[in-house]
């Protein structure tokens, strides 16, 4: 979470931060701010709340600020200390002339700031980001050079950080570092740029340098120093980021993710050309090294992922098993990392993540392969962290996904699944041909039936009008939608902040039925298929404690009527390549509903895209 940018050359500096922070808002919006160099002396403006209100306080600072040409910004997700100015970022030590911004989490700041306080540091914000400035302030009134002071301090720190510094003695320097968090350094003609992430500079350059855990560069408007942590001098690796400016619009969209979940027939389209050429051909995943004998060997599949990432890993551990018969354990990568995991040579470990960079599953993902696993990462985000770890990947090619609730980047997640398992049934021997084709012709039509369901929508926002003012919502489920009725409950909580689960349909009466009545929602994901009859039963036994019901099915069934209060139509779908039809109604239904209560849907509260601290 939250994202550094910086510059330093001969353009003026203001924009470039603000514009920087603008494309790095997904990764938190509850505060921000920027240092600059302005006249040889630092200056310092934050606001609390989204950017915009930065950009308006800058705009009474224009004639103060428009000559600088060097500067850090910020933008916070809170982590330590509320989302308030006098937390958001930069920091500065107890004399005001270090500056900092900082992304992670510093795990041993406790211990930092009391003995930092013993000897006369002045603290003014909550944060644990302030001990870092206060650190390194030490640390350069001993050497008098701010890289080595860089260098010194963050020996002595416990945790995760990208960081930004300068001082004001050295108004015309930018020293950054990072440690289990992002960071790459832009290459312009006579500028440098810093950042969280890829779109905040590649308006302004396509050349980078990917920074590695510990090291340290040292940027003037004409050159570049790197060093490691033992101090030696390193030669930077610039690459040509494989990336085209992208204006984020939303075409005429209310919102991001309307937008987005009307992209999925066409992002479906993407991901099947160049891996599904024709139904009788074997699938072709390139990057993927996963030879028969590899797959002979695996003794089971571990998949870890976090969120919405995690639903679309259960619905692959479902195909998996389903088409190649191994084993598949789906773990919170949060989860996994804090016990004793069964994992060798033998064992296969899927990442999957939208953004390559959730600071849980890049832990786990590297806890594996010092055990020898191999490690494939599904991910949106080819140039990632993750990715950069991985020996096999599955890139979803989504797209830039903007708005914080992941929609099309699910889809697509689903849709590497089915390619991978078919993949591997393919290489292991696993499945007939005559089912293979089968699905592989229904993938083929998946993209017709999304628009089908995005063409009706209304029946949709008729429904969410309907219950949008209730309190709790229940979604049930059997089988491979399960993952479906986990990941409509997180959509809907997501943005509209009603209180929705989802239960494994049979679960019902295990408990949750306890909560049953008239003012409760129950919405059952009803798909033809091995488990139709099970969900209908579990439907009458809520509809017996008069939930209101809600059925979401592609069954034409007329009793159906009797059965629920309100009924969304999705087309006919073999039950295998269920998941994708049923989640689009559910991302609409929970958009519809935080829409109609007239929420920040594409950034809701206190969440942000990216989640860079464990
Ligand atoms: O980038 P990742 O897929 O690793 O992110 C994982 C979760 O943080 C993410 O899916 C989160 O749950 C989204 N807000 C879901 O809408």
């Amino acid at each position: 979470m939250c994202g550094i940018v910086g510059y330093i050359g001969s353009k003026s500096v203001v924009g470039i931060l603000t514009e920087g922070l603008r494309k790095l808002e997904y990764r938190g919006y509850d505060s921000s701010g920027i240092a600059i160099n302005a006249d040889n002396e630092i200056k310092i403006y934050k606001a609390e709340g989204k950017l915009q209100n930065l950009v308006d306080l800058l705009q009474g600072h224009v004639k103060e600020t428009q000559s600088a040409k060097a500067g850090i910004g910020h933008i916070r997700w809170a982590t330590h200390g509320a989302p308030t100015e006098v937390n958001a970022h930069p920091h500065t030590c107890s004399c005001g002339k270090l500056v900092i911004v900082h992304n992670g989490i510093i795990e041993n700041f406790k211990e930092l700031k009391e003995d930092l306080i013993k000897q006369g540091c002045v603290f003014r914000s909550q944060t644990d980001t302030e001990t870092v400035a206060h650190l390194i302030a030490q640390e350069y009134n001993k050497t008098k050079d701010l890289t080595q002071a860089v260098r010194l301090a963050t020996k002595k720190i416990q945790g995760a950080y990208a960081l930004g510094v300068m001082h004001q003695d050295f108004p015309n320097v930018l020293v950054a570092t990072k440690r289990n968090a992002p960071l790459l350094i832009g290459v312009g003609e006579g500028e440098f740029f810093i950042a969280s992430d890829v779109p905040a500079i590649i308006e302004h350059t396509k050349k980078a340098l990917y920074l590695n855990d510990d090291e340290i560069i040292t940027l003037t408007n004409e050159k570049m120093t790197l060093i490691d942590g033992d101090n030696k001098e390193l030669n930077p690796k610039i690459e040509i980021l494989p990336w085209e400016p992208v204006a984020l619009s939303k075409m005429g969209f209310k919102h991001f993710m309307l937008k987005e979940i009307h992209e999925q027939p066409d992002v479906i389209r993407n991901i099947l050309s160049g891996k599904l050429y024709n139904t009788d051909e074997p699938i072709s995943l390139k990057e993927v090294q996963l030879t028969k004998e590899t797959l002979k060997n695996l003794n089971r599949i571990q998949i870890i992922a976090c969120g919405t990432s995690m639903h679309a890993a259960m619905v692959g551990k479902y195909l998996i098993e389903d088409f190649c018969g191994i084993a598949v354990d789906v773990e919170a990568s949060s989860e996994y990392i804090y016990r004793k995991t069964v994992t060798d040579k033998n064992t296969l470990v899927i990442g999957v993540s939208q953004s390559g960079e959730t600071a849980d599953t890049i832990t786990a993902i590297k806890q594996s392969k010092a055990k020898g696993s191999h490690v494939l990462i599904i991910t949106n985000r080819p140039d990632s962290t993750m990715a950069r770890e991985a020996d096999s990947l599955v890139p979803i090619n989504a797209g830039i996904e903007v708005s914080v609730a992941a929609t099309k980047s699910y889809i697509a997640q689903l849709i590497s699944f089915y390619l991978l398992a078919l993949y591997m049934a393919e290489v292991k021997g696993s499945l007939d041909n005559a089912t293979l084709t089968e699905i592989k012709k229904e993938l083929v039509v998946l993209p017709q039936k999304v628009e089908m369901i995005l063409a009706h929508k209304e029946q949709i926002q008729k429904c969410a009008k309907i219950f949008s003012t209730t309190k709790d919502f229940i979604y049930i489920a059997r089988g491979i939608n399960f993952a479906t009725a986990l990941e409509g409950a997180l959509k809907l909580k997501e943005i509209s902040y009603i209180n929705a689960t989802g239960y494994p349909a049979g679960e019902l009466k295990h408990g949750p039925i306890a909560m049953l009545d008239e003012t409760m929602p129950v919405l059952s994901i009803l798909m033809h298929g091995k488990v139709y009859e099970k969900i209908l039963s579990n439907a009458e036994e809520a509809k017996a404690r008069n939930a209101k019901m809600i059925a979401l099915t592609n069954s034409d069934d007329k009793k159906l009527e009797e059965l629920f209060d309100f009924i969304i139509k999705v087309p006919e779908v073999n039950e295998i390549l269920s998941p994708v039809i049923a989640m689009i109604p559910l991302q609409l239904l929970a958009y519809y509903i935080a829409e109609f209560l007239g929420k920040d849907v594409d950034q809701p509260r206190n969440l942000a895209k990216s989640v860079t601290v464990e």
